[in-house]
């Protein structure tokens, strides 16, 4: 007898186009790992990688295509004001269900939920945490110029002066801005404390912007311009990075994802490269912490198949042996709170215990976490004025105050 069943609707495949700047050696080894489990749980993943550290120019891509409809499945977003600006302007979805099923609110620290979830909803998928100022090393470099890792500023200058007799890079940069930001926040942090920059890099203040405390801080960008190669300009951070492994430089002040850098090149942590929080920010587990959270945000969206590729996205960038194997290549510690520590080495350790103890986890201006996009600009844009000109700190510190007063 013939039956007549009626057709099913197809199932979607879940399908995710994922928009990152994850390009380095190690990024890309650590978005593998999401990229491998999302594709052995059925999913169809479609790479769209915009070059570009920092992710400038891939958020620049990701919000003409959200504000023109055609946004991709995923994209990679700090945790941040800017993510809440989409989220306010309707241009996220969600993964509530999966967020519950998986009970983020209690295995993601509150900082994270605050930031992850918006409105009650959550428009994105943390990933990982940052921290932005630390020092990476070269330890046979350091050695050989008998040098100890400086843990002042005073000891940071007077090492480089040893390391540029003994023939080489005191400090290797990549001449973008959002590079000359990063050790700019991390001179700030360690001349000025916490407290400086909260006022100046959360509340704005144009006290602290503009005065003496700020000026002692480009006193030291003053310092730190003749301790770099003529080579900077337009190198890439994993470039300047590479530098450092290779042992032609011997320190980089710059986010720990720099670690899976080191790690991709066979280095050990405290064997070939050190691994400190930068100058005058202290030692873990009580160290000041410039923080960075990456996130794959879910931009709103139809196709039952994209749809379908944002949950299975959610559940596998959340699993914890995920969290942890990315973590591992790239640099960072989970966002999870629960991944059990014992597969990381000294330097995921050290970044731990810091966001479980530190006082002072402070927001990076990069990543928008503590101001908007366009003050972080305004000051990366003055930033990187003061490395490319002869001005003086007085005038460094002004043309700063005016940029973020001209910003809001
Ligand atoms: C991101 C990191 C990334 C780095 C360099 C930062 O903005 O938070 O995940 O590795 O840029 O590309």
């Amino acid at each position: 007898m013939l039956l007549l069943v009626p057709a099913l609707p197809a199932l979607a495949e879940p399908t995710a186009e994922v928009l990152h700047w994850w390009t380095s050696g190690g990024e890309a080894r650590a978005l593998k790992v999401i990229a491998d489990r999302f594709t052995e749980s059925g999913g169809r993943w479609i790479d769209s990688p915009i070059a570009g550290g920092g992710g400038d120019a891939a958020r620049t891509v990701a919000k003409t295509r959200m504000i023109g409809g055609k946004p991709p499945t995923i994209m990679q977003w700090h945790l941040g004001l800017s993510l809440r600006q989409l989220a306010e302007s309707g241009l996220l979805g969600e993964v509530d269900a999966v967020a519950r099923d998986g009970k983020w609110d209690e295995v993601l620290p509150p900082l994270l939920v605050a930031n992850a979830k918006i409105g009650g909803h959550y428009v994105t998928i943390p990933v990982d945490i940052h921290g932005e100022n630390w020092l990476w090393t070269n330890s046979k470099v350091l050695a050989a110029a008998g040098v100890a890792v400086p843990r002042s500023w005073a000891e940071f200058n007077a090492a480089a002066e040893t390391l540029r007799a003994a023939g080489y890079i005191p400090l290797a940069l990549g001449g973008q801005g959002w590079q000359q930001v990063i050790v700019f926040s991390a001179v700030a942090l360690g001349t000025g404390g916490p407290d400086f920059f909260r006022r100046a890099f959360v509340d704005l203040d144009a006290k602290a912007l503009a005065g003496p405390e700020m000026v002692a801080v480009f006193a030291e960008l003053r310092l730190i311009k003749g301790m770099i190669d003529p080579g900077a300009s337009n190198r890439d951070w994993n470039e300047a990075t590479n530098l450092v492994i290779q042992g032609k430089a011997a320190m980089q002040l710059m986010g720990d994802w720099a670690k899976g850098e080191f790690v991709a090149s066979g280095l050990v942590p405290e064997r070939d490269f050190g691994c400190d929080p930068s100058p005058g920010a202290g030692d873990a587990p009580r160290a000041a912490y410039v923080v960075a959270a990456d996130s794959l945000a879910v931009p709103k969206l139809a196709d039952p198949a994209q749809r379908e590729g944002q949950i299975l996205m959610a559940r596998t960038a959340m699993d914890p042996a995920v969290q942890r194997d990315f973590s591992l290549a790239k640099g960072s510690i989970p966002a999870r709170n629960d991944v059990p520590q014992d597969a990381f080495d000294v330097c995921a350790q050290k970044a731990m215990a810091i966001v479980r103890e530190s006082k002072d986890l402070l927001p990076a201006i990069g990543s928008s976490m503590g101001i908007g996009a366009a003050e972080a600009g305004a000051i990366t844009d003055a930033v990187s004025l003061f490395f490319a000109r002869d001005m003086t700190p007085e005038d460094g510190a002004k043309a700063l105050a005016a940029a973020v007063a001209g910003s809001r």
